[in-house]
Parts: structure tokens; sequence; C-alpha cells
């Protein structure tokens, strides 16, 4: 294993995977299941970022207090749709990031993702100290993964400043991004099989996005 793949095993986040994965937990129950995953994601995601000593008084005495570096910039970046599920809880857990939306779909042919959203105001303080989550609860094929992560490279931002959070992993998927971005991490809880035909990952969930907003067919 990629010494920059890290899988949550937890038996509450396989509990709770165990109530995604079947095709009767309805869109609630989904939901709450996702969220609850999301939050252990976020503590391993968020492991990598850089801290300070801040001086603290504390009732008994004076002391030093590790706390997250003020000078960093994080940028939360949900792949829409389904990557929207993670984001109330990103900004729960990083109240200070700023989120920036990446839209995307599917070519269900090519698997090749098409960009439709990609609007960022003004630029980047110093993206040495810009620290990227981008979201995606599926890494199937790795394409709209590799997009995403060359988005940011694309501002300089450094590999190592970013972390890949997904709720399910297709081998596919991690070794497309491993190879193309040895020191990017990513962060999941699961690896599959495999890939199917379709790009659908085995055993997987079926489409996130649909069981996420109930989509009507
Ligand atoms: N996207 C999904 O929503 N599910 C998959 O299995 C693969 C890609």
């Amino acid at each position: 294993m990629n010494e920059n793949v890290f899988v949550v095993n937890h038996p509450l986040v396989a509990h709770n995977l165990a109530v995604l994965r079947d095709k009767n937990t309805d869109t609630e129950k989904f939901n709450h299941a996702l969220k609850r995953i999301a939050y252990a994601l976020f503590f391993e995601g968020t492991k990598f970022l850089p801290t300070v000593e801040k001086p603290i008084s504390t009732p008994i005495c004076d002391t030093l207090s590790p706390m997250v570096d003020p000078n960093i910039e994080i940028i939360v970046s949900p792949i829409l749709r389904a990557g929207l599920v993670f984001s109330d809880i990103a900004q729960e857990m990083l109240p200070f990031c700023h989120i920036h939306h990446l839209g995307m779909y599917r070519n269900e042919e090519t698997l090749e993702p098409i960009w439709y959203y990609n609007k960022m105001k003004g630029k980047l303080k110093d993206p040495d100290k810009t620290h990227v989550f981008i979201l995606d609860p599926m890494l199937a094929t790795g394409n709209s993964g590799y997009d995403a992560v060359h988005n940011f490279i694309k501002q300089k931002i450094p590999q190592k400043n970013m972390v890949f959070i997904s709720l399910i992993s297709a081998p596919e998927g991690i070794e497309k991004l491993t190879k193309a971005y040895p020191e990017l991490k990513i962060v999941t809880s699961k690896i599959d099989e495999k890939l199917n035909e379709r790009g659908y990952i085995v055993p997987g969930l079926g489409d996130a996005g649909d069981r996420i907003f109930n989509t009507v067919y």
C-alpha cells in the first residue's frame, strides 16, 4: 500500500458503510450514515495540517497549546454533485475554510469528466501555505480526481498540501492518482474490489449522487 493512502479502519465506519451499501436504505438513513463517516474521514484527513504553539492561560497556569497555523489558508473543494454531502461537515470542522465547488459530470461513454463549473475570485495569497481538501464520495476511475488535483497544481499549490477524501475507492482510481501525484494524500474508508464495465465500483453502493439526492429516474 502506498504510504500516502490512508484507510480509516473503524467498527463504526464499517457499520455505517454497510448501511450505505444496502440498496434498501432510504435517502434519509443514507445521508445520516454518510455524514457519520464523514467525521471520521475529516479527522484523518486533517491530521496533516500544520500547527503552531499558542500561549494560553488556563484557570491554573500559563501554557503553550498547539493550534492550526493561523497563517495557512484552507480550501475545501467538493466535486459536484455528490461531493456536496461532505461540505457541511467540512465547514463545521474547518469554519475558516474557503469552499471552492468543482462542477464536473462524467461522459458515460468515455468515463472522462466534463467540466461545467470552476470559479475562483482573485488570486491565492500564498500557494505554499494553502491546503486543499478535495471531496468526492466515490473515487472510481480517478479521472475527475485527476482533473481536480491538476486544477490546484495549476495554481501552484504543492501536491503535498492536498488531501483527496473519498468514502469508497476503486483500486483503479487509487492507482491513477498515486501514479500521477505521488505526494497527494488519499483518505478513504474502504478500497473495494474493482470497477465494472460501466465504471461503477464493485460492490460499491451504486450512484452516490442519486442516492444522496434521491434522484427521480
Ligand atoms: N460514481 C458513483 O456514484 N458510483 C460509482 O460506483 C462510481 C462512480
